[in-house]
């Protein structure tokens, strides 16, 4: 299997840029943040204290996730409910990064399920330690950054665009606080990553330019000769 590990911090585009080179590859693409955030879904739903990694640890083996990949990408389910769209609140999204993702035995918890996805098909897989962690087999590894402002920029036309519209200085803030929350512990860059800021560049250059790699890398195991 050839699989693509996507890292970098919150807002550089890792989602969007999977995604297109997953669909320009054939491979799947797989959301990890949407882990991090069913855990965090469910320990809200269910009222535990999330300030106490104890109490969510405790919790843990009650989180039943599974993955499904279809025409629509991936849907993640929770003990069989289809969350994809309830994890994407501001609540979820801050527990996700503020205290789920900090908590090692949660990190333990998703190993498993991450590395078995990326047995079974050829993947991109995008998160913060797919390619130190996770995958550090992975064929390709990329740490996509762009300047914290460029990060706000592209956020605030998102929630434009979704008609939520927003202050930039009140998004970048918002930007400049989640990566002072995942700093260090989730911003580790794998030694052999290619390291890609994307300020200034296309969407579609960004794009081209991973997958280029890839099939570049794929050619000689396709073991033509
Ligand atoms: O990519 P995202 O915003 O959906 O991720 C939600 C949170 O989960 C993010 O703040 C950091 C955490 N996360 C992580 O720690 N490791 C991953 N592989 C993916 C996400």
């Amino acid at each position: 299997m050839f699989a693509i590990a996507i890292d970098g911090p919150a807002g550089a585009g890792k989602s969007s840029v999977a995604k297109a080179v997953a669909r320009a590859l054939g491979f799947t693409y797989v959301d990890t943040g949407a882990l991090y955030r069913t855990i965090a879904l469910y320990m809200i739903e269910s009222g535990a204290d999330l300030e106490d990694p104890a109490a969510v640890t405790a919790r843990l083996p009650q989180v039943e996730i599974s993955l499904e990949y279809g025409p629509q990408g991936q849907r993640t389910l929770l003990a069989g409910r289809d969350v994809s769209e309830a994890i994407r609140t501001q609540e979820v999204s801050m527990a996700a990064s503020r205290w789920v993702a900090h908590i090692p035995q949660a990190r333990a918890f998703l190993l498993d399920l991450q590395r078995g996805l990326a047995q079974r098909a050829h993947v991109v897989m995008d998160g913060r330690d797919i390619g130190t962690v996770i995958l550090p087999e992975a064929q390709l590894k990329v740490f996509l950054t762009a300047t914290a402002e460029e990060r706000a920029r592209r956020r605030t036309l998102q929630l434009e665009e979704a008609g939520q519209p927003a202050e930039f200085e009140q998004v970048l803030k918002e930007v400049v606080q989640r990566d002072r929350q995942d700093a260090e512990q989730l911003d580790a860059v794998a030694p052999d990553a290619l390291r890609l800021d994307t300020t200034g560049l296309s969407f579609d250059q960004v794009v081209e330019k991973i997958a280029e790699l890839a099939r570049a890398r794929m050619e000689p195991a396709g073991g033509k000769g």
